[in-house]
């Protein structure tokens, strides 16, 4: 038995940004997104769609949220704007989920509660009357948040990161335009069209596939095995984009009901210690885990080698580390010094609660079949 739920409204298309005064439907919202937005003409552009139901803009998000500053901007945002039921989250994963972390109210305004429960995991039950809504609009391929409950937050000085996951974390709408993606740098478009593809795999090499998340993943590893090259050399293409979009929406479909697996568990630290970016931190290691990964069942194995177009299993994980080094991206932990910690980080990384879900995860001894 198996089920498959995203209570997400999807809204996509080059274009379809207009729609947004739309699903607003007259509530008031606030607008988060990041420094370069207003630059890129993106924050104009959202803003006057808003028109008079603009309440605010937050436009401060920074890669990787962190609670050092989280905790100034939610207050802010409860002091100022306790009444506006709406966010309008623009912007790459973390300002999407940096707006999640908004969304709910605690009883004094304070950060404190919302600290403790990713700290600690302390109940935290705000006034479902007071929630916010999130309607997202992802400006990059990658994160797939925009369709996921959940919200990676950082705590750098403890050296931690917390996922942030409740009923009320899932995005009210997302509207997927390539035309916020057009002029998307090179360097962000590999890393998140990368975390894209680690979506996909992690997803397919999960104990909680299901034959939904398998067929979506799977339609979007193909593709971004076969777009993002291109991409990268016409980065301003915009059905090449569009491609990429969606893409990237598939991988976040699929691991929406999935979570995802081992390599997202390995880059946690990798991106904590080193200042690798999130999707490259979560993409290298793809060969290492697809190794560990194939013998573990016979349908994956079959579904891995086909969108890798491989015959056997040593000439799947070839083709996947070509793929990546052929982008620029080195598949040897030496690169990123971690040669002499890899092992240990592995045995670490399964032990997470996103290493538990990968296929092999229990599987004694884990050393590469
Ligand atoms: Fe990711």
């Amino acid at each position: 038995m198996w089920n498959f739920h995203n209570p997400v409204a999807v809204h996509a298309g080059t274009g379809s940004l207009a729609r947004l005064p739309d699903l607003l439907a007259g509530r008031r919202a606030l607008l988060i997104t990041f420094p370069d937005a207003a630059a890129l003409g993106m924050e104009q552009a959202v803003a006057e769609l808003l028109g008079t139901q603009l309440a605010g803009i937050e436009n401060a998000v920074h890669p990787n949220p962190d609670v050092a500053w989280l905790e100034a901007m939610y207050e802010r945002v409860w002091q100022q704007h306790a009444d506006v039921p709406c966010i309008v989250a623009l912007g790459g994963g973390s300002v999407i989920d940096c707006a999640k972390a908004m969304l709910a109210p605690t009883p004094t305004g304070r950060f404190a509660p919302v600290l403790g429960h990713l700290r600690d995991g302390t109940d935290f039950a705000p006034d479902r009357a007071r929630l916010k809504s999130l309607i997202a609009l992802p400006t990059t391929a990658g994160t797939g948040s925009e369709v996921t409950p959940w919200a990676t937050i950082w705590d750098a000085a403890a050296g931690r990161k917390y996922s942030l996951h409740q009923a009320w974390t899932w995005p009210e709408a997302a509207i997927i335009d390539a035309a916020l993606m057009r002029d998307l740098p090179v360097a962000a478009t590999l890393a998140s069209g990368l975390d894209a593809l680690s979506h996909a795999f992690e997803s397919i090499w999960n104990v909680n596939r299901n034959p939904v998340s398998s067929t979506l993943a799977a339609a979007a590893a193909r593709s971004i095995l076969a777009t993002l090259p291109q991409l990268l050399r016409a980065p301003r293409d915009i059905a090449l984009r569009e491609q990429m979009a969606l893409a990237a929406l598939q991988a976040g479909l699929a691991f929406s009901n999935t979570r995802t697996a081992l390599a997202h568990s390995l880059s946690y630290d990798i991106t904590l210690q080193a200042g690798v970016a999130h999707g490259i931190a979560c993409s290298f290691s793809l060969p290492h885990v697809l190794q560990l990964a194939l013998g573990c069942d016979a349908s994956v194995d079959a579904l891995l080698l086909q969108i890798l177009d491989a015959t056997h299993g040593e000439q799947a994980v070839t083709r996947l580390s070509i793929f990546l080094e052929s982008l620029g991206v080195s598949t040897d932990p030496a690169h990123y010094g971690l040669a002499d910690s890899w092992e240990a980080r592995l045995q670490l990384a399964l032990q997470g609660p996103r290493g538990r879900n990968f296929i092999a995860a229990g599987v004694a001894p884990m050393a590469p079949r």
